[in-house]
């Protein structure tokens, strides 16, 4: 019977360091869970290397880290070399903390083929090779765990795959980016401006190496992309995601949203669409879409703010089910790395194969609905003449498109020739309210394009 778990961690960055950290200071908690002594064997990472003098080679000692001072293991633990870990027949579990897309994809590829479990924040490659990882992961019967990989610190891959297992999961809005949603709660709270926001974000470790996949919505693309494959048992891929970021945010809307009751969120949304009656789309599916939206300020979601997520979920059985905690950092998300780390060691300790977390990605995909299929009310910022007959001829177009006006508030001018006229919509499909928004914007009495945002019901 193994009595230790031997594991091998590649990447000291913002999670590795965590996670080191966790490890050793509970190791004792940790391993009577697993069942097995849980022993960090190797940990890997370049910074590891001492090129002074030319040489490429192993610093004497390890790094001076407050985290971990008085806890660091024995023998040659850290090293530069990722061979130092595939060459080592024994160990049990290997932990990618690389990030980005390659070497990461390569090395859990090798790893599995190894016979060693994987555990991993990668979002990036399950995102988009997920089938791939879990075929690798059955072939050598092994197990692929990830659960840093959307929320961090919030279990809520092991919610949908266990807690919520007899559910249908109908609807999922998602604030699965700290760095956008910090960024937006700054603004509404008129505390700092986009760019000072964003630097603070990098600063706290909480944007990617490149912030633009915060900033433009790719890195809650990938989140959604996992989450959602978990909920239809199908990859569902960052292409199928209809995707906009936060660029294009003005606080003059954030103001006039908060004076109507609303909070703006950059949100990953799944949602079931409704087939259309008499059309070729009368089929239902589900649309993905990452944008930002106007939720209603008395709804949970719009108090989540700063750089925690939230996962909001729509159930058959369990009703609406709300995760919230820190979406990124250090610690939440090496809270995440530790647990599949005891979940593997278990699973090594009984061989067992077929144990949840049980995740196969087999079921036929649902029809991948269009962005523009999706029916919501909506924020519409009009910039216009301030003219007898511009707000008729306005309207008269929304309703050309079966568009029904709910609320006009007229705003003063930001010059003397245009003014922001704001209308909330009823419910109509998102392809009618463009091409009413596109037929608009070419009216000689609009001045600027305009601005619209989905008032989301949740
Ligand atoms: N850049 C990500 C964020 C980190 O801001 O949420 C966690 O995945």
């Amino acid at each position: 019977m193994k009595k230790t778990i031997n594991i091998g961690l590649a990447g000291y960055g913002t999670v590795g360091r965590g996670v080191v950290s966790i490890l050793l200071s509970k190791n004792e908690e940790l391993s009577r869970r697993a069942g097995a002594k849980l022993r960090l064997k190797r940990i890997c990472d370049k910074s590891f290397a001492d090129t002074t003098k030319g040489k490429t080679s192993p610093r004497q000692s390890p790094p001076q880290d407050k985290n971990i001072k008085g806890l660091l293991p024995a023998g040659r633990v850290y090293t530069p070399d990722i061979e130092d870990i595939f060459s080592d027949p024994e160990i049990d579990i290997f932990v990618e903390l690389l990030g980005g897309y390659q070497p990461a994809k390569r090395l859990m590829l090798l790893a599995l083929d190894k016979g060693m479990d994987v555990v991993t924040a990668n979002k990036n490659v399950l995102a988009k090779d997920f089938n791939e990882l879990l075929s690798a992961a059955a072939k050598n019967k092994r197990r692929i765990y990830f659960e840093a990989s959307a929320g961090a610190g919030i279990p809520v891959i092991a919610a949908i795959n266990e807690g919520l297992c007899a559910n249908e999961i109908y609807a999922l809005t998602g604030i699965v980016n700290g760095t956008t949603n910090y960024i937006l709660s700054n603004m509404s709270e008129g505390k700092a401006d986009f760019a000072d926001s964003l630097k603070k974000a990098q600063k706290l470790g909480f944007a990617e190496a490149d912030p633009t996949l915060d900033i433009t919505g790719g890195d809650s693309a990938s989140k959604l992309a996992i989450l959602s494959s978990l909920i239809f048992k199908s990859h569902i891929k960052p292409s199928d995601i209809h995707v906009e970021g936060i660029e294009q945010v003005k606080p003059f809307d954030i103001e006039l949203g908060r004076e109507l009751g609303y909070t703006i969120k950059l949100v990953a949304l799944m949602e079931k669409v409704k087939p259309e009656a008499g059309t070729a789309l009368a089929k239902s599916g589900a649309a993905f879409q990452v944008a930002p939206v106007f939720i209603k300020s008395s709804h949970p979601l719009a108090s989540v703010s700063g750089a925690f997520n939230a996962v909001y979920l729509k159930t058959d059985a369990a009703g609406d089910q709300m995760f919230y905690g820190p979406g990124a950092g250090s610690l939440p998300a090496a809270s995440a790395v530790a647990s599949d780390i005891v979940y593997s060691a278990r699973h090594i300790m009984e061989k067992s194969s077929l144990h949840m977390p049980f995740f196969e990605l087999k079921n036929k995909p649902p029809r991948i609905a269009d962005a523009r299929e999706v029916e919501s009310c909506f924020y519409l910022r009009f910039t216009a003449e301030d003219k007898p007959g511009v707000l008729a001829r306005i309207a008269d177009v929304l309703a050309d498109h079966g568009i029904s006006v709910a609320s006009v508030v007229q705003k003063d001018g930001f010059s003397h020739k245009a003014v922001p006229i704001v209308v909330l919509t009823h419910e109509a499909r998102t392809g009618n309210l463009i091409n009413a928004v596109n037929e608009i914007d070419k009216l000689k009495m609009v001045k600027s394009k305009t601005v619209y945002y989905r008032l989301l019901d949740i």
